[in-house]
């Protein structure tokens, strides 16, 4: 069957490839999903350039990028309580031997697995589960109470958005970044107050809020850069290594949505709050899967709003 993916690190985008590769079967507890919908998400970039090279399974590859994918389950594996026939959306780690979402089908387990509501299309299905988890994963380490208030980087990117409409969800009063073209966007999702995004985006939070946020999703990858938004003892989440330090007794919780694509409660969560419309799913363009090179040159060169989508249909 079709996968695109490399068999070595360290190319661009045209490095990536269509391959055969062969068709998986679910074992028990494991559902197999025929992939419509692949999304293009910034760690895709990092599996084909070799960022997390320690971590895969098989250190021979060929190594298949993709982390969240959405499709119809074909096949079940022995006590799953999936059904074929389910649209699905689903998370996959793109560490394993079997590689990431970049392929016709997938296998994995029941816990990563999300039922789409009727009227969400495939498509825009596929651009949810991995974000939208990481997103639970940090406001939990942040652990913030109603009331409390967050500060969100990054928050006209996927992850920041989803961040911004969960938090809202959870009763937080939001402070999010934006650019001046991104201010009515981020505004719709729901942030409380919107500052200008940039390197000196932390006084800007602080001048919104004196004493400093409770608690700040890094989305923006800013690190050290954006401490000074956070109160003495507040916490911070990352989503990509801290190499800094921190100061003032703040804690910085590193997040990586790949350990807990077993936390089939948090995936249930989310399927709910999906049904019930707490988030606004955004697609930026829709390319056949052979174009996978140019949804990563896109989406390396920044600016692009909605996530990117491969057609595997
Ligand atoms: N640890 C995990 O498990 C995990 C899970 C999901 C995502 N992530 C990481 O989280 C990050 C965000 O992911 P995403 O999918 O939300 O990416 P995205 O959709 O590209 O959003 C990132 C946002 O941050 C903005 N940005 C980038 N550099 C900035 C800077 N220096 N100052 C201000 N804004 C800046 C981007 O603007 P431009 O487009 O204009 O550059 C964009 O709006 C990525 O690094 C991703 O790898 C980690």
């Amino acid at each position: 069957m079709r996968a695109i993916g490399v068999t070595g690190f360290g190319g661009g985008p045209d490095a990536l490839q269509v391959l055969d590769v062969p068709e998986p079967h679910p074992g028990k507890g494991e559902v197999r999903v025929r992939v419509h919908a692949a999304t293009v998400n910034p760690t895709d970039s990092g599996v084909r350039a070799g960022r997390y090279r320690d971590r895969h399974e098989n250190p021979d590859g060929p190594f298949i990028p993709g982390a969240d994918a959405a499709g119809v389950v074909d096949e079940i594996g022995e006590g799953s309580r999936w059904a074929v026939g389910d649209r699905v959306a689903v998370v996959v780690v793109p560490f394993r031997t079997a590689g990431g979402a970049y392929q016709d089908h997938v296998v994995v387990p029941d816990a990563s697995v999300l039922r789409l509501p009727d009227d969400v299309d495939l498509v825009a299905g596929s651009t949810f589960l991995m974000n939208a988890l990481t997103a639970r994963l940090v406001l939990d380490e942040l652990a913030l109470v109603p009331g409390q208030t967050l500060a969100v980087t990054g928050a006209a990117g996927a992850l920041g958005g989803y961040t911004v409409q969960m938090a809202k969800a959870d009763g937080l009063r939001v402070v999010a970044d934006a650019s001046e073209a991104d201010e009515p966007l981020v505004r719709s999702l729901g942030a409380d107050v919107v500052v200008r995004r940039g390197d000196d985006v932390a006084a800007r939070i602080r001048a919104e809020v004196p004493d400093g946020v409770d608690g700040l999703l890094d989305g923006s990858v800013q690190a050290e850069r954006v401490l000074a938004a956070v109160k003495d003892g507040g916490r911070v989440g990352a989503i990509r290594a801290w190499e800094g330090d921190t100061e003032r007794g703040i804690d910085v919780h590193r997040v990586l949505v790949y350990d807990s694509v077993d936390r089939a409660d948090l995936v249930e969560g989310l399927q709910r709050q999906l049904a019930d419309g707490v988030y606004t799913l955004r697609v930026a363009d829709v390319l056949p899967a052979e174009r996978a090179a140019e949804a990563h040159r896109r989406l390396e060169a920044g600016g692009v709003r909605g996530r990117l989508v491969l057609d595997f249909s």
